[in-house]
């Protein structure tokens, strides 16, 4: 009987094998000529290809890319993007949810709102996956194939974070320029990345190439500006908007310097001054004097979010904010529908829509005056 069982076992690992080698060709191509790939494999392990090669099947020319630690790795990370890999491997656990924090979650149901039953079996894409917070949660909630695309060794973070997950790819390339067949994702999405890229609007309608064409899009990016004025103006309200603008004004002057010092320099100040001023942050009055340093400070989650995202706002060299109009015009001009406009936390602009759908909606009539579109071609 065990005997019997051992070598159904056996079978069973052989045939995912297969199974998972076809996926991983079945979405990729060739970044420079778009052919199919052949996979060479080195090293398998658990039914993965650790370390291998990809060479293209281009007439001409063989373009071969390594796949290293079961990533396949396209390109090196730009210098403006530098900043991140550093991040995400010094603080590769502190965002992903636990039984403590489920933040991301919260982010991702405030701001995506896409659930189980949306997901289900599905094939998903994100672009800028980071340490995988939300790799984690779609792959939880029943994607098929979740695949995490950034350009850093953050990818590196992530696949440690994540190996045991069967559904979960990560790749190392660069979003303006992905090795992914056209049309073949479900649901594609960018949380927190295209503003720290240098042509976000770009980005999105490369985003919106690789849904087929019953997929969803979801983007999140900075807010223009964090204050909430209230409908009903007052000399009180323009006073708290005042040092609100102060407040703006002070991270981007220290930004001029934070952005130009050697980031190992700032990772040492996140790991050692950041935690004296996280604390200062929860002292009355006093904790005002953490101002007077780059500082982006936490009063209910834990130091290490705060030295986390101090390095993130302050090392970070490109840093675009927009309105919610201008991310619905990007939705509109790249014909999106049933657009939402997500009502997300103050800091974030947050939508979702369909590359296409059955009902026709004509969303033109909201933008009478707007001002004329640039052509997008
Ligand atoms: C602020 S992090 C956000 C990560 C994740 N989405 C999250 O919310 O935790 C931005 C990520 O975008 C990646 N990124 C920036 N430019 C990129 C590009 N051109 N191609 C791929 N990834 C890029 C960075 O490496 C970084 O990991
Ligand atoms: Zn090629």
């Amino acid at each position: 009987m065990n005997s019997i069982l051992s070598n159904y076992k056996f079978d069973f690992e052989k045939f995912f094998l297969i199974l998972m080698k076809k996926e991983f060709l079945d979405f990729l191509c060739c970044p420079i000529c778009n052919s199919q790939f052949s996979l060479h494999a080195l090293d398998e392990s658990n039914g993965k290809i650790k370390t291998g090669s990809l060479a293209c099947k281009s007439k001409k020319h063989t373009h071969i890319f390594k796949i290293e630690n079961f990533i396949p790795r396209f390109v090196r990370s730009p210098k403006y993007a530098d900043s991140f890999g550093l991040q995400w491997n010094k603080f590769d656990k502190t965002q992903l949810d636990n039984k403590l924090f489920n933040e991301s979650e919260l982010r991702w149901d405030s701001e995506i709102g896409w659930n189980k039953e949306d997901l289900n079996n599905k094939t998903i894409i994100e672009f800028g996956s980071g340490a995988g917070r939300f790799i984690d949660l779609v792959s939880k909630r029943g994607a098929d194939l979740a695949v995490g695309v950034d350009v850093t060794s953050a990818v590196d973070a992530a696949q440690e974070s994540f190996k045991d997950r069967d559904n979960v790819f990560f790749i190392q390339a660069d979003i303006f320029n992905p090795p992914i067949k056209r049309n073949y994702f479900d649901f594609g999405y960018s949380i927190g990345v295209l503003h720290h890229t240098p042509d976000p609007e770009l980005a999105f309608r490369i985003l919106t190439s690789l849904l087929n064409h019953k997929g969803q899009i979801g983007v999140s990016l900075y807010e223009i500006a964090l204050f909430e004025r209230p409908n009903r103006n007052s000399l009180k309200q323009s006073t708290i908007e005042l040092l609100w603008a102060i407040n703006l004004w002070r991270v981007e002057f220290f930004r001029v310097f934070t952005t130009r010092l050697p980031k190992k320099i700032m990772i040492i100040y996140c790991l050692y001054f950041v935690p004296f001023l996280h604390y200062l942050n929860k002292i009355p009055f006093l904790r005002y004097l953490r101002y007077f340093s780059p500082s982006t400070c936490y009063r209910k989650m834990p130091v290490d979010w705060s030295m986390c995202d101090t390095f993130d706002t302050y090392a970070t060299e490109i840093a675009h904010m927009y309105r919610h109009k201008d991310i619905f015009l990007w939705f509109m001009k790249s014909n999106i529908q049933k657009i939402i406009v997500h009502n997300s936390i103050p800091g974030w602009v947050s939508l979702t829509g369909f590359i296409s759908c059955s009902e026709e909606i004509n969303y033109k009539r909201y933008i009478v005056n707007a001002p004329k579109l640039k052509s997008i071609n």
